[in-house]
């Protein structure tokens, strides 16, 4: 498959590099603050989607780039599937074994992230064949982190080979899970029942970053050793499934079934790990697949 040739990734890391550059320009423009209180003019940059779910100038500029360049390197057969162009559909997330080849891109991942100015933020593209991540590139431009993986390649970091960590026990784990933008009574309770079962299951550490993608990368490359949230869209995970996987790791359905991209879920975390978390069945506290 032509989709998943090394010119393909270097093509891909290409692109992702550009739109890092776009990122970092638009991360520095108004920052760090030359006055007293200028935060607010550098409101101006973005318009409310959803007040909790901002879009910048940033991303669409962005996303627009990478399509123009995926639409000129890539066969016309591909899809695209982006966060800034989506069209709302439930039933446009929904990739088959029939869907033809979709490249998921989010422009920014952490775009509360960059819009506050939290140098943790990352352009993540990824390539489903069938309704399956094949290829991932996540690449954080302040910190010039650039994650890469294709399905059996190994997964890498800067070019160095990278893999999930060793940890075992749920004491000694570092778990990254996310709060999303969906205010909802049922979202919320979800969230706080999720973070109520982390927090019970004794773990060493519990973090929320705002980036999904880099958390899936954080998991491959050792840093976070579990990451759960109900909420993320293919575009912000389908890249990090695959580096996940690549460094040995295993990514389900945050209450234990198998991964379904469109699925609004990931649990990710390593291979010892995924032992020790329990999973009740049809339960909302189930969801949070740790016990
Ligand atoms: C969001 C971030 C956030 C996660 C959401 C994502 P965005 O992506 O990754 O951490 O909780 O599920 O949608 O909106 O910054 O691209």
């Amino acid at each position: 498959d032509a989709a998943l040739s090394d010119t393909t990734v270097n093509t891909v890391v290409e692109i992702a590099r550009e739109a890092g550059e776009m990122i970092r320009r638009g991360f520095h423009k108004n920052w760090p603050y030359r006055t007293p209180f200028a935060a607010a003019s550098t409101a101006s940059e973005y318009d409310v989607k959803q007040r909790t779910d901002p879009v910048t100038d940033t991303d669409r500029a962005v996303e627009a780039h990478i399509t123009r360049r995926l639409r000129a390197t890539q066969p016309p057969s591909h899809r695209i599937l982006g966060e800034e162009s989506y069209d709302g559909r439930v039933e446009s997330l929904h990739l088959t074994a029939d869907s033809p080849p979709t490249w998921c891109i989010d422009p920014i991942d952490g775009t509360a992230n960059f819009v506050h100015h939290i140098p943790h933020c990352a352009v993540s593209i990824g390539l489903a064949v069938g309704g399956r991540p094949q290829l991932g590139v996540i690449y954080n431009p302040i910190l010039d982190e650039m994650f890469t993986a294709r399905v059996g390649g190994g997964a890498y970091l800067n070019g160095g080979r990278i893999y999930c960590s060793g940890v075992q026990q749920l004491p000694d784990a570092c778990v990254v899970t996310e709060h999303g933008s969906d205010r909802s009574q049922a979202k919320v309770d979800l969230m706080v029942e999720m973070v109520r079962a982390i927090l019970r299951s004794d773990v060493q550490a519990v973090r929320c970053t705002g980036s999904a993608a880099l958390n899936l990368a954080y998991v491959a490359c050792g840093r976070f050793d579990v990451y759960v949230e109900w909420g993320p869209y293919p575009w912000d995970i389908a890249a990090g499934k695959v580096i996940v996987e690549e460094a040995g790791g295993v990514c389900l359905m945050p209450h234990g079934a198998p991964f379904v991209l469109h699925g609004r879920g990931i649990l990710a975390t390593n291979r010892f790990l995924v032992q020790r978390l329990r999973f009740r069945d049809g339960e909302l506290a189930s969801n949070t697949g740790i016990r």
